[in-house]
């Protein structure tokens, strides 16, 4: 049967031509619908008439989530540019679009990308690995390239309910693998009201992410406007901050987030990424299946991240919201890997020696090591609290801040510091 295709191409001035050759040829291709914009094409994809769509980046209004909502639907997406223009052709990609070829390439051609897409078949513009890919083979229509993908790795720091710690081993996190001379990007991604700004002292008015997730939306986004968008906070590290207002959570679109992430990753070596608790799919009840979700861009955040830390108390009502968290997870993300930080761990709640007890429980429990353990350190995050400094700034030698720097060392892969000579005598002296 015959590939039932939806075109959005209107306007250009190869449409007609195009659009006539695809169908009258036998190159296994139906037009089923020729839209007008991205309404109608959302329509039609809605309807579940087609199975890919052939679409070009000069069409208005469309955006990363036009594109994500189409193939959400089950549609398979090829974009059209034309001949030369290398920014349109980025600008699709950046909204989610990997198949992107010039208008002027052969109809068999196209014919042939369409069924690629809705196979699922890695796109040729993309595939640096395929040696074949540098070949100039007669008649293959030259892609304008994709452009190399960043090597930072993204550090998720996400958790339960209840305030286990994630901002404060975000920012610490991040503050410490700076000061490490890793280049660090740190963001604020909470959807329910981001903090970041407030813990660093920083009198905040800037869009931040949300700012970076409009541009990211619209296809527009690249790195001179997130160095923009983010506070130079120290020389490694960049800050972008979070929402100001909670009820600001659908400026948070999933596949913008994950475009920003990406973005990020070409910047700096470390993003780390302040996450929310929650990874409910509450809409799941409304039958509005295009609703914004609010979790969304957390799950955005934890599928693209490389690490993920779940970040749990250190008492047991705290180490059963964890476990509960870490099955959650496992249903929403069945193939990440997290990695639990016990943060505020003391003696008290948990009878016995905390860590033995503790370790003990996670891999009962949740079938997992704990990674990090994290001391409670009143003193030293107070000091931070009251000053909107970190924890390097305000304590250095305070115990949690010392965890963190030996943290952000392993997860960046860096040496861990050797502590300075003089305070561990000073200390020992005062142990003895
Ligand atoms: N290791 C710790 N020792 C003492 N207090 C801590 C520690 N970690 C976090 N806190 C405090 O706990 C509260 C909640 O921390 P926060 O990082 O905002 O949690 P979350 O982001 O998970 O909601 C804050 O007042 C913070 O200073
Ligand atoms: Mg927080």
């Amino acid at each position: 049967m015959a590939l039932q295709v939806f075109t959005a191409v209107t306007g250009a001035s190869w449409e007609a031509t195009l659009v006539g050759a695809l169908d009258r040829d036998a190159h296994g291709v139906t037009v089923v619908r020729r839209c007008v914009d991205v309404s109608e094409l959302l329509a039609a994809a809605a309807s579940g008439t087609g199975q890919a769509a052939l679409l070009s980046a000069e069409l208005r209004r469309l955006d990363g989530e036009a594109v994500a909502r189409l193939m959400g639907a089950g549609v398979a997406i090829v974009g059209l540019v034309e001949p030369g223009d290398d920014r349109g052709a980025d600008r699709l990609r950046q909204l989610g679009v990997s198949r992107v070829l010039p208008a002027d390439t052969a109809p068999e051609l196209i014919a042939q990308a369409l069924r690629d897409a809705v196979a699922g078949a890695p796109s040729a513009g993309r595939d640096i690995a395929d040696p074949r890919a540098a070949l100039p083979a007669l008649g293959t229509p030259e892609v304008p390239e994709a452009p190399e993908s960043g090597k930072g790795r993204v550090v998720a720091v996400w958790g339960p309910t209840g305030a286990p710690g994630r901002t404060t081993v975000a920012v610490g996190l991040a503050d410490e693998a700076s000061r490490l001379g890793v280049s660090t990007f740190l963001v604020d991604a909470d959807v329910y009201g981001g903090v970041v700004a407030q813990l660093l002292g920083l009198l905040d008015e800037s869009p931040g992410l949300a700012g970076a997730a409009r541009l990211a939306g619209s296809g527009t986004l690249d790195a001179a406007a997130l160095v923009r968008l983010a506070w130079a906070v120290r020389p490694q590290l960049r800050v972008l901050t979070g929402l100001s207002r909670a009820d600001r959570w659908p400026e948070l679109r999933p596949h913008a987030v994950g475009t920003v992430l990406d973005e990020a990753r070409r910047l700096a070596d470390l993003i780390v990424v302040d996450c929310s608790f929650n990874l409910e799919d509450d809409e799941e009840l409304s039958f509005d299946t295009a609703a914004p979700r609010r979790n969304g861009a957390t799950l955005a955040v934890l599928d693209a991240a490389d690490t993920v830390l779940c970040v749990s108390g250190a008492d047991p009502v705290a180490l059963q919201r964890s476990v509960r968290a870490l099955d959650d997870l496992r249903e929403a993300l069945p193939d990440a890997e997290p990695v639990v930080v016990v943060n505020q761990l003391r003696r008290g709640p948990v009878p016995g020696d905390p860590r033995t007890e503790i370790a003990t429980a996670v891999e009962r429990f949740a079938g997992r090591d704990v990674g990090f353990f994290l001391p409670a350190d009143r003193d030293a995050t107070d000091a931070s609290l009251a000053s909107g400094r970190t924890l390097a700034e305000v304590a250095p030698r305070s115990p949690l801040r010392t965890a963190l720097r030996s943290m952000a060392a392993t997860l960046a892969g860096v040496p861990a510091p050797q502590r300075n000579r003089r305070s561990s005598l000073r200390d020992r002296r005062r142990a003895g």
